[in-house]
């Protein structure tokens, strides 16, 4: 501690999936540390995460982790020099999140730090913060990965209206659905997402529900009608399965959905910011349209590195930092579906 101003430390825990991931913030939203261990090599032979495994993963990875964080960020008095400790209790999976939650009160309660319960969709809200500190509310957040579709309206810290969201498979379920239909593995988004960077967009796809003015998604339709284009490719060309073509179109037609929407979305509220996140937002095609987006509108676009798309400790070491800058910090029980509006 000698020579170090004592800065107030946020502890970020994230365990409610496959990742178990901590952090360490400082009042500056400077990123002292972080480290994640993910469990997708684990998962990949069965096809998706298998929730049993992924809970006893996460006990296996946590303390070591943890060590790791605190000597990384050069904490050796925790009980000290921690201030706050955040950790996701919901939405997720019971097991995984029992791990990171249960391991934050303990500590809490050993080190005598407060602790906060933090959501899993604010944490992602707030993930484009470590980018750029000074994003302020209102703005629009695209939440888009394996479990989640969602457009929300930020009004402020701490106040979030879900505008829209699917009515049935998130849109990284329809990469990882689509990818397994292909024979290409799992998690689906970063290979098609490889394949596509050689394709061509030669087909056309159908936009679900893009004709409405409602802000609602349904990606299992665009999912089915993909599968079924591929099905018809096979038949016409076998082996030779134009599958770069395929992962293009795709990809394209998910980047058209979500721009309709995002368009309904800044007309409805007049906000002129958009924020993303979620493993989908690492995707190189949503980035640049969403990008392209922006620009035409003439509105701010801020994205997370891709490595912090996907969850992490630093956005719940985030969340649970401003929740405790506005008097608002939560303890509540884990709860697999904690809604946050
Ligand atoms: O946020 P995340 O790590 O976990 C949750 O689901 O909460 O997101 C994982 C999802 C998977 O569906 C995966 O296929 C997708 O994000 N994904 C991608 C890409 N990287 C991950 N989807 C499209 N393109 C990518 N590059
Ligand atoms: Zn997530």
């Amino acid at each position: 501690m000698e020579g170090r101003q004592v800065k107030f430390l946020t502890l970020g825990i994230e365990s409610s999936c496959d990742d178990t991931s901590i952090a360490v913030i400082d009042e500056d939203l400077n990123v002292l540390a972080e480290k994640t261990a993910s469990q997708i090599d684990n998962h990949k032979i069965f096809g998706g995460v298998i929730p049993e495994l992924a809970s006893r993963m996460h006990q296996e990875a946590i303390m070591p982790l943890l060590d790791d964080v605190l000597i990384t960020a050069g904490v050796t008095e925790p009980s000290r020099e921690i201030s706050l400790i955040a950790a996701t209790t919901g939405p997720g999976l019971m097991g995984s999140l029992l791990v990171g939650a249960m391991t934050a009160r303990a500590l809490s309660y050993g080190w005598g730090v407060p602790f906060t319960s933090v959501n899993h969709l604010e944490g992602h809200i707030f993930a484009a913060l470590e980018e750029n500190k000074d994003i302020s509310p209102p703005f629009i957040s695209l939440i888009i990965s394996g479990g989640h579709t969602e457009i929300v309206l930020v009004r402020d810290f701490g106040k979030y209206e879900l505008l829209g969201t699917t009515r049935d498979d998130a849109v990284g379920e329809a990469f990882d659905k689509l990818s397994k239909f292909l024979g290409l593995g799992y998690p689906g988004g970063p290979v098609i997402d490889k394949l596509a960077s050689e394709g061509k967009a030669k087909y056309t796809l159908p936009t679900p529900l893009c004709d409405t003015r409602e802000i609602e998604f349904s990606f299992s339709g665009l999912k089915t009608a993909t599968i079924n284009l591929a099905t018809q490719l096979k038949e016409e060309f076998g082996e030779n399965l134009p599958l770069a073509d395929l992962a293009t179109t795709f990809q394209e037609t998910v980047c058209k959905i979500l721009t309709s929407k995002l368009a309904l979305a800044f007309d409805k509220t007049g906000v002129k910011t958009l924020t993303i996140s979620g493993g989908v937002a690492a995707n190189s095609a949503v980035r640049a349209s969403l990008q392209d987006f922006c620009t035409k509108r003439g509105s701010a676009l801020h994205m997370p590195k891709k490595q912090l798309c996907t969850d992490n400790g630093i956005m719940i070491a985030l969340a649970g930092y401003f929740a405790h800058k506005r008097g608002e910090t939560v303890q509540n029980r884990v709860s697999p579906s904690w809604s946050l509006w």
